[in-house]
């Protein structure tokens, strides 16, 4: 069936992040609110055999549905599943593996609540949050499980001792007094002195918490004519409560985290890590560029402080020059050592790949920028290659497009009005720190002030390509009728204009057609 006209709203706009290859992948879930959970539902404290088997029973049935799933560790309302390296699940898609694990998870829980709790209504539904995390060797996933079970450890040692000094007679403030700084050996002294606790000997289940995984196990399926039993491996999905930390379980069990062999690695699997992010659908594009080490670039080529006109303006050549190269950039902004360019929203360039039109828009400006150098400095070598770093930012309405260019306005204006009474001040004699001091918490018109009592300046008669900046934009310039043999043909003439004024709403208004839909700013 034909797409309908609506079908790009999925197309265009769904991103649905595949999880990178290669990676063991854990999605651990948590019950929501569980201490209300358990309060109302009065689950034993500080742990309920019935609530824990009911989770593994739960996790039980996670591995039995879902093939790729290796592994399970459960501790109190928590629960980590881990599915195999290479798995194809969903085609690694994030949002399927992370919904389809909480939502069967919580499917299991309320049908086989009445298995567990016969006797107990259940009063509220539970839910629990997910997350999905990666982790790329046995290093890091044998450390992820490793940092669940200390912590099993550490929380159900200080429950155990809270709840038996409160059931011993003690407030719960009494109790956590009693607790606080304690360490571990403490804490077990503290059981074995009062309460004649061996810590060791209370169930592993609540000290170990619990390991899901499936076992090989060798079962008769019949016997052969002499009488002997014929075996057949099969697995079984086991609960344990075991150590994984050390590497005695997984030394037994080496197949449960068993890695891709190199085997299998095919060029396939190579190209499954190039990631390509896309610029989100109608939003306007800015790729902000701006020169590193500038200062030291400064000082080098000896430019003008605080303002070199000529350094300025073969900026603007070469912002003009990326304009003319890149017809999907609509409109360009630079002072100082840094430009911005708006790419128009509907922009196909690189089919909206992030890093092609950042690159591609960077090395265009420093290549014409080194290029035209010898243009503007006729007398001065280029000493130091220049580089520029550049960022990408996505904005969905013009309206903030207009504000993010009044930003960058407002910043020109405040640094250039500083570094205008900095020079001044050095120029006139002073150092830098006292220059500094003496500017130091002074507001706009503080400094209009000085330069115009100490220098007999009018801030408002400097430049204004050093107070406003540079906007970059294509004019109609010409529209002429050319007489064909039989037609009128008519031409315009779009050419790239460089002004230093006002981005304020009057200046938009009077140019509509670079937003094309920005009369309302
Ligand atoms: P969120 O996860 O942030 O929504 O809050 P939560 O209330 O679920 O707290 P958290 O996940 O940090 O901790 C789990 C809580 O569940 C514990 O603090 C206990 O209150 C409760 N809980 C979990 N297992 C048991 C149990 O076996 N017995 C009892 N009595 N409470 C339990
Ligand atoms: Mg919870």
């Amino acid at each position: 069936m034909a797409n309908s006209k609506y079908e790009y709203v999925k197309r265009e706009f769904e991103f649905d992040r595949s999880l990178p290859a290669s990676n063991w992948i854990v999605v651990r879930i948590d019950g929501c609110h569980f201490h209300r959970f358990s309060e109302i539902h009065d689950f034993e404290k500080p742990n309920d055999e019935s609530a824990l088997r009911l989770m593994n029973a739960c996790a039980t049935s996670m591995l039995e549905k879902f093939r790729d799933m290796v592994f399970a560790y459960g501790v109190s309302d928590e629960y980590s599943f881990f599915f195999r390296e290479g798995t194809e699940f969903y085609q690694r898609r994030e949002s399927k593996i992370l919904s389809l694990c909480v939502s069967f998870f919580t499917s299991v829980y309320v049908m086989k609540w009445k298995d567990f709790f016969p006797s107990k209504e259940l009063k509220e539904p539970p839910y629990f949050d997910g997350r999905v995390v990666c982790y790329p060797n046995l290093k890091t996933i044998r450390d992820y499980m490793a940092w669940r079970q200390v912590d099993c450890h550490t929380n159900n040692q200080y429950n155990t001792c809270f709840w038996m000094l409160v059931k011993s007679g003690r407030t719960e403030k009494e109790a956590q007094q009693t607790l606080k700084g304690t360490f571990s050996k403490d804490k077990n002294e503290l059981l074995l002195q009062q309460f004649q606790i061996n810590y060791d000997d209370e169930p592993a289940i609540f000290r170990k918490g619990s390991c899901v995984y499936r076992a090989k196990v060798e079962t008769k399926v019949k016997s052969d004519d002499h009488g002997n039993p014929i075996t057949r491996t099969q697995s079984v999905t086991t609960v344990a409560n075991i150590d994984i930390i050390g590497p005695q379980f997984w030394e037994t069990h080496q197949d449960i985290l068993h890695e891709v062999g190199t085997e299998k690695c095919k060029y396939e699997l190579v190209k499954k890590f190039d990631t390509i992010h896309r610029l989100p659908r109608c939003n306007w594009t800015i790729v902000r560029i701006n020169a590193c080490q500038f200062d030291q670039f400064s000082l080098i080529h000896t430019l003008d402080k605080p303002n070199d006109e000529t350094a300025l303006r073969l900026m603007n050549a070469s912002a003009s020059l990326v304009m003319e190269w890149f017809p999907d950039i609509i409109f360009g902004y630079g002072f100082n050592n840094e430009y911005s360019f708006v790419f128009q929203e509907k922009t196909e360039l690189y089919q909206r790949q992030e890093s092609l039109i950042l690159s591609s828009c960077l090395t265009y400006f420093t290549s014409v920028y080194v290029t035209m150098w010898k243009e503007f400095f006729p007398k001065k070598e280029l000493l130091q290659l220049p580089h520029f770093e550049a960022e990408i930012l996505c904005y969905p309405k013009p309206k903030i497009i207009c504000d993010y260019l009044s930003w960058r306005q407002a910043e020109c204006h405040r640094t250039n009005q500083y570094n205008t009474c900095f020079w001044m001040l050095v120029k006139s004699g002073k150092d830098k720190s006292e220059a500094h001091e003496i500017l130091k918490g002074t507001l706009s018109k503080d400094k209009n002030e000085l330069l115009f009592q100490r220098f007999q300046m009018n801030y408002n008669n400097e430049p204004a390509m050093f107070r406003k900046g540079s906007c970059a934009y294509r004019q109609k310039v010409e529209e002429f009728t050319k007489v064909g043999d039989s037609e009128n043909v008519t031409r315009e003439r779009w050419d790239m204009t460089v002004a230093h004024v006002d981005m304020k709403p009057g200046f938009w208004r009077k140019h509509p057609y670079i937003f094309n839909q920005c009369h309302s700013v």
